[in-house]
């Protein structure tokens, strides 16, 4: 059987690692004169831990999984992109993908010159596992999923998902960002299962945290300590450290929040259905609905001036003639219901 060790890049595999003084002292209470840091306090005249490890603890016990099996980066995208370096040698290895899917997966192959297959779900929106599985070749590494996904906003069949763990050989990578708004579980339980999935969650959606960065990879202790190893130092602040630790200490208000938010997505789903301008409207397991509009651009410029930001997915293969429409507060989409339905085409 194939290991995570086998698939990294031998570079990775063979590399020193920064080291810090404070990787081998983890207290608080020390005369520290090891990083040159300006002694005169305030919030952030220190260093902040660089295995984030307090925040990891609480992050295990909220997500019930061992802190070893976490790692914490400047939002998902940093996730995105260590795995890609760490697994893909750029200009032989490649990445295969369902479309369309979160565009950052693609970016960061760009970035990193990884060759990215690209598979089309099909017209249920679901995943084509066996033309997924014919792309692969001895050269793939990664494999990336998304459910529920963006921009489609449904759920992958989880045995579909099942059948490309037992069948592919590489890292799958499942992008989990909405999974607090679906009834679906994650596939956080089956890490103990599959020592190649890796498991992303982030707190920009469903916790409210988007503008503090912090993302979540779930994985085996070897995928981990890898990414761990090739991270930046300090990828996490230490405000974001802080911040994220009060608030994680009230989940009670993320599940309230996202109580709400379903709750609104309801009556925006409704009340958008009965509008003439609406042609259809993707089911929704994510904090977001998929309106189509016989000319989205129009309906798009329309909301902008009237400072409705909605995001144009209407080029997109599948999605084509869909507007992106974020569930906002009750506020929020009471205005965005009156402006469509004042709209009218040129
Ligand atoms: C599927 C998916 N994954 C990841 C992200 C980015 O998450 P983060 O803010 O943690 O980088 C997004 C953001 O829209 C997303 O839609």
């Amino acid at each position: 059987m194939i290991t995570p060790d086998d698939l990294l890049r031998d570079n990775i595999r063979d590399l020193q690692p920064y080291s810090s003084a404070r990787d081998e002292y983890s207290g608080e209470d020390a005369i520290f004169l090891d990083a040159n840091e300006n002694p005169f306090g305030s919030v952030a005249n220190r260093y902040p831990d660089p295995q984030q490890l307090k925040l990891k603890v609480k992050i295990g016990q909220i997500k019930n999984i061992h802190y070893e099996n976490i790692f914490l980066g400047n939002g998902s995208d940093e996730a995105i992109d260590l795995l890609i370096r760490a697994f893909c040698e750029p200009g032989r290895n490649n990445i295969v993908a369902m479309k369309p899917t979160y565009g950052m997966y693609k970016v960061c192959a760009d970035i990193n010159r990884v060759e990215y297959r690209e598979v089309l779900l099909d017209e249920h929106y679901q995943l084509n596992k066996e033309a997924l599985l014919e792309c692969v070749d001895p050269d793939t590494r990664l494999m990336f999923l998304c459910s529920p996904n963006n921009p489609t906003s449904n759920n992958l069949y989880q045995e579909d998902i099942l059948y490309l763990l037992e069948n592919f050989e590489g890292i799958l990578v499942l992008d989990e960002a909405y999974i607090d708004f679906t009834d679906q579980p994650s596939f956080v339980a089956q890490l103990r299962n599959f020592p190649k999935l890796v498991v992303l969650q982030t707190l920009s959606k469903a916790w409210g945290m988007a503008g503090i960065r912090l993302g979540m990879a779930f994985a085996s202790r070897e995928i981990i300590r890898v990414l761990s190893k090739i991270k930046y130092p300090y990828n996490v602040n230490i405000l974001t450290q802080e911040y994220a630790l009060k608030m994680l200490a009230h989940e009670e208000e993320k599940v309230k929040a996202v109580r709400d938010i379903l709750q609104e997505r309801e009556r925006l789903l409704l009340e958008l259905d009965k509008l003439d301008l609406v042609e259809q409207i993707m089911p929704s397991q994510a904090n977001f609905l998929m309106v189509r509009f016989a000319k989205p651009r129009e309906v798009f410029h329309y909301l902008m001036n009237k400072k409705i930001i909605v995001r144009d997915r209407s080029k997109v293969p599948l999605c084509e003639g869909y507007l992106r429409l974020t569930v906002g507060s009750a506020g929020e989409n009471t205005l965005l219901l009156k402006a469509l339905q004042e709209f009218k085409y040129c």
